[in-house]
């Protein structure tokens, strides 16, 4: 799963890269638009909020506690006035890597939710799905800036869950995190894209 992740990632890194001269050449570097990538970065980022939401009403039952079985989560930040400082690249790069983390959660999450024919499979595999999407764009703003990417290795993970019970501990778990997450991600991208427009 790894080394596909790997190579898919590294396929559309050459595709893109081997784009990348002529896109720069051919277009001045305000004609870029970086503002728009900003927007669509911040308008899939508030969907993805509103799907993880929806999954989380769909998992009836009260919310839980963080859970502690998530070790390797990214911690959020969400303290107000940090978003006026963030600068623009090492941001892009940290929020790429957490989005790539939490990938690797809800992976794992669809997995045993697969395995069980939980009711939720399919909402979460389009989730992923989008996250995906949303990392694909994320890529596409780091090559235009030449913001560095984070290298991520996979992260430890808990064994699997095997009652429905349990099975909806922990999504709702990771879900509220994520949820939390975007609700971030979401801001600073906005408070990013004031930065281009310097
Ligand atoms: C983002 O969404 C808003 C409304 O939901 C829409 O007006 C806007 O065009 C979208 N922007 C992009 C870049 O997709
Ligand atoms: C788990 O979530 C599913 C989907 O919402 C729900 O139908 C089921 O009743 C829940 N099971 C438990 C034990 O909470």
């Amino acid at each position: 799963m790894k080394l596909l992740l790997d190579s898919s990632s590294s396929l559309l890194l050459s595709v893109l890269l081997a784009q990348l001269p002529l896109f720069t050449s051919a277009l001045p570097a305000h004609a870029r638009r970086p503002h728009a990538d900003f927007d669509k970065l911040t308008n899939q980022t508030r969907h993805l909020q509103k799907l993880t939401h929806d999954l989380i009403a769909f998992l009836s039952g009260d919310p839980v506690n963080d859970h502690p079985m998530f070790k390797s989560l990214p911690a959020i930040n969400i303290r107000a006035n940090d978003l006026s400082s963030l600068e623009l690249k090492p941001t892009l790069s940290q929020l790429h890597a957490d989005f790539k983390t939490f990938e690797h959660h809800f992976q794992w999450l669809n997995k045993v939710t697969q395995k069980h024919h939980h009711s939720s499979a399919p909402k979460l595999g389009e989730m992923i799905s989008h996250i995906n999407s949303l990392i694909g764009l994320l890529q596409r703003q780091m090559l235009q800036v030449d913001a560095p990417r984070i290298a991520v290795s996979p992260p430890s993970l808990p064994p699997h869950p095997s009652s429905q019970w349990e099975i909806n501990q922990s999504s709702k778990a990771l879900l509220q995190r994520f949820r939390l997450f975007c609700d971030w991600a979401a801001r600073a991208f906005l408070s990013l894209k004031s930065k281009t427009q310097a």
